[in-house]
């Protein structure tokens, strides 16, 4: 039987375009997609109904399909984390214990994991933020990257596994819906701006966040998972840098497509789990070590954004 790719939380908004470029590039069969959540597309593969908190079950999974690769994408994001903070912990903590533990007995051979920009906090450099500095996230969903982080090195440094990881900015496509995170509103932007002409944006005009396409997202994923073992430098996670731009520029940028478009602004909550991250990134070592770089800008992706989503939204 061949060896195959694992995704885990496949339902969700990366997930839904992960699983479709790996089945692109390793055949449909050779990637079981895996959720608690019927897939939001029709599935050209295998989808396995699996609770990543069951370990009997993730083990059967595994073993019935000859999983020799997991990408776990499982996990509460920043917002609906604030809202449940004890089954966040839970959810991210342990979801990631049981894929290590895995690859760790020897049963998989890879891992990917994906940390965030939420793993910075309030006293980080907010402009150009490094790789290394001071980390100190102050939601629930920063503190288990941080920790999860902390246990991807501990991982490759006392047991070898092989996990690779990125700390994503911000994420924005339009073949599938964000699961509860403060940058979902750059998404949310789209299909407002199509539907109805208008957008009430929970963040400020002003408050710049890193993001990034997600086709780029996907290419970066793919790449440091097939990047040769030794080029894999950082074990914790890294840096990884699209574009940043504030409310009030992504909806300029939509003007040029929908020149009747209005936003207006009314903070929530998000506003400061958004203040707490930073702005832009720093992601020299992924552009050295795996050869990193973005295709999109924010005209490219809210031209390509707009193009593809008035062909979908009603
Ligand atoms: P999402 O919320 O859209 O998808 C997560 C998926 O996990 C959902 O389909 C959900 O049903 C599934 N899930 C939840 N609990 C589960 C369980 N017990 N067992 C199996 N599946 C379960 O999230 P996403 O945006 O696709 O994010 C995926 C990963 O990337 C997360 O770790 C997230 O922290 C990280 N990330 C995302 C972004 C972004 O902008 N989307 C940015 C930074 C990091
Ligand atoms: N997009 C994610 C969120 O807002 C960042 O990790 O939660």
């Amino acid at each position: 039987m061949s060896e195959t790719i694992l995704v885990i939380g496949s339902s969700g908004q990366i997930g839904t375009e992960l699983v479709e470029e790996l089945r692109n590039q390793y055949g449909n069969d050779n990637v079981v997609a895996s959720d608690i959540k019927e897939p939001q597309t029709p599935q050209k593969g295998p989808f396995e109904a699996l609770d990543i908190l069951n370990k009997e079950q993730l083990l059967k999974v595994v073993e019935r399909h000859n999983v020799k690769e997991v990408y776990l994408l499982a996990a509460l994001l920043s917002a609906t984390a604030e809202k449940n903070p004890e089954f966040a912990w839970e959810l991210n903590m342990n979801s990631l214990f049981n894929v290590l533990n895995l690859a760790k007995d020897g049963i998989i051979k890879k891992v990917f994991w994906p940390s965030s920009i939420a793993v910075f906090g309030p006293t980080t450099p907010k402009k150009d933020t490094p790789q290394y500095t001071i980390m100190e996230p102050s939601t629930v969903y920063g503190i288990s990257k941080q920790a999860g982080e902390r246990w991807c090195e501990y991982y490759y440094k006392k047991y070898g596994v092989d996990v690779r990881s990125i700390r994503y900015p911000g994420l924005i496509g339009y073949k599938s819906l964000p699961g509860g995170g403060t940058t979902d509103y750059a998404v949310d932007i789209f299909h407002q701006a199509i539907k109805h002409g208008e957008y009430k944006c929970f963040l400020n005009a002003t408050t710049t966040l890193p993001m990034m396409y997600m086709s780029d997202a996907i290419k970066a994923t793919i790449q440091i998972m097939q990047a040769p073992k030794e080029n894999i430098k950082i074990r914790s996670s890294y840096n990884l840098a699209g574009i940043s731009f504030n409310p009030e520029e992504i909806a300029n940028e939509i003007k040029k497509h929908i020149p009747t478009f209005t936003i207006s602004y009314k903070e929530d909550f998000r506003q400061k789990i958004a203040d707490s991250w930073p702005q832009t990134i720093n992601d020299k070592d992924a552009q050295e070590d795996w050869n990193w770089s973005p295709e999109y800008n924010l005209e490219t992706m809210s031209a390509n954004m707009i193009k593809n989503l008035k062909l979908i939204v009603t």
